[in-house]
């Protein structure tokens, strides 16, 4: 297999212990139960723990090992361009409580690590939008010009320091940068100490909310929740039957590589205008510092050739800097809103207790805490003024981006896949470490042959709503082109919306 680095891991994992808490093994009854580890399940935990609640987080993996670990940890109220876009559809008002919500999550995480003495290497850094052609350099006066009225200081400036050629780029004092990993298993910690529980290895398949509650939750082993309210953070979500938010969301990959370059990386964190353009920022690390270098995306499972696409990224990275070695690389996922604003608040109108928050647009970390603050208001009954801007329930059609139209033909197109013939699976001719797709004893199926010669022979159909799923040959995984549920090799969900594994050929 080519070798991107030296780690197939993202940064944060690699350097931070693993995590012990328990599987859960008894029925249980707290105030808020919380599904999903990452930074919305546990700061929501945090501040629910704070206030007196009980409450229990229940992680399918481990803590802070899902998408809250394989981020670019960019603390930034400047989200690429979006304050044009919210002026013009959202209004002056919003796009001012946009700013401010996210601006103070900044200091808050600060405030955070500070209270609970959590070492998360958080620096301030001023973060820059540029723009490498003329379109851009207007689109980025423009967003300068929305981000002021929305009330932030942001600024035009000739040059970022980066070693690239820009015509121009808008600049954001006082944005800021962490290792979310660290910043995680310290809030966990926290949360703990507050009383609260956390368990992992610990999947949550099924959730039932009345609309005035009470509600409940089910595990994979069969054990049982009961809570006044429950929040579903699972980035994407994974109850479905309320909300049908598989139609208003949609998943997408991007690749990161983490570098040793011989220069020092200039002060700031960094992204191009360009819808897929590149993100950059550095990390310090003992003796040195790492750089990241983020490429743009795709829908997940439509990505082709993964492992080409981390090549470029590579060549990409050695065009730009002066690159000593590849330590890392890894592929984040983000989930998307139809009108480009997180979705946070009820379920549906009606559910007085069942929660959310998803689609942040790959800005999930000012969001995660904008999201937990808000939650953690709703649950408890106090006001906030961020609601009306983040509710699931607004309706802003013109505001729709035009991906959605594309992802919307990929499904139907993926559908429509499943009644086409398929070419036949050979297994004797896939070699370790290779896949197949087609059909098999006149099913279709999804097939691979680990390295030990291992062979499994799974239902290509995707365990959500039964889209073929497609071979990913970086991450060695079955990635569903619909709605972004990803499975192992071995068909083990890895990714919601889904919460079942593939179903073995043998069962189907
Ligand atoms: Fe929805 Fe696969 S994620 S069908």
């Amino acid at each position: 297999m080519t070798v991107i680095g030296k780690n197939h891991q993202s940064l944060w994992i690699a350097t931070t212990p693993g995590t012990d808490y328990p599987v859960l093994t008894e029925d249980i009854d707290v105030d808020v139960a919380i599904v999903g580890g990452g930074l919305v399940g546990l700061s929501s935990a945090l501040i629910l723990a704070e206030s007196g609640a009980s409450v229990a987080v229940l992680e399918s993996a481990q803590v802070g090992t899902g998408v809250s670990g394989y981020t670019t940890a960019k603390i930034t109220t400047q989200h690429r361009r979006i304050f044009h876009h919210l002026i013009q559809h959202f209004g002056h008002e919003k796009a001012q409580l946009y700013a401010l919500a996210n601006q103070q999550a900044i200091t808050y995480i600060e405030g955070v690590s500070r209270q609970h003495s959590i070492d998360c290497d958080f620096e301030y850094k001023p973060a820059f939008v540029f723009a490498q052609t003329d379109e851009h350099l207007k689109l980025v006066e423009e967003e300068i010009k929305a981000a002021q009225a929305a009330g932030l200081e942001m600024s035009f400036v000739k040059d970022t320091r980066l070693p690239l050629e820009v015509k121009g780029a808008a600049i954001l004092p006082s944005q800021a940068q962490f290792h979310p990993r660290k910043y995680l298993l310290g809030i966990a910690n926290a949360v703990v100490l507050l009383g609260g529980s956390i368990y992992e290895n610990t999947r949550v398949v099924e959730i039932e909310c009345e609309k005035s509650g009470p509600c409940s939750l089910k595990t994979k082993d069969g054990k049982k929740v009961k809570a006044r309210d429950i929040i579903v953070a699972t980035n994407f979500p994974i109850h479905n039957r309320d909300g049908f938010y598989f139609t208003r969301l949609r998943s997408s990959n991007s690749y990161a590589v983490g570098i040793r370059i011989k220069d020092k990386f200039p002060e700031g964190i960094f992204i191009n205008s360009e819808d897929n353009g590149h993100s950059f920022r550095q990390h310090p690390i003992e003796g040195g510092e790492i750089v990241i270098v983020l490429d743009g995306s795709h829908p997940v499972g439509q990505g082709g050739d993964i492992l080409a696409r981390y090549q470029e990224l590579a060549d990409f990275a050695r065009k730009v800097f002066d690159v000593e070695s590849v330590e890392y690389w890894w592929t984040a996922q983000d989930t998307i809103s139809l009108d480009m604003v997180p979705y946070i608040g009820r379920y549906t109108e009606g559910h007085r207790h069942l929660f959310l928050a998803t689609g942040f647009r790959k800005w999930g970390m000012t969001h995660s805490i904008v999201a937990a603050q808000l939650l953690a208001d709703l649950v408890t009954g106090r006001q906030n003024s961020w609601e009306e801007l983040y509710t699931p329930h607004r309706l802003k059609p013109l505001a729709t981006g035009g991906e959605f139209l594309s992802q919307g033909v990929k499904t139907v197109e993926s559908y429509v896949e499943k009644v086409l013939p398929t070419p036949k699976i050979d297994v004797e001719k896939i070699q370790k470490g290779e896949s197949a797709m087609g059909e098999l004893g006149g099913k279709r199926a999804a097939v691979y042959r680990d390295k030990s010669d291992k062979l499994y022979e799974m239902s290509r159909e995707c365990m959500h709503l039964g889209c073929p799923v497609n071979w990913n040959n970086a991450e060695k995984s079955w990635d569903c082109p619909c709605h972004g549920s990803r499975y192992n090799f071995d068909g083990k969900v890895i990714h919601s919306p889904t919460v079942k594994d593939l179903k073995p050929l043998s069962e189907e």
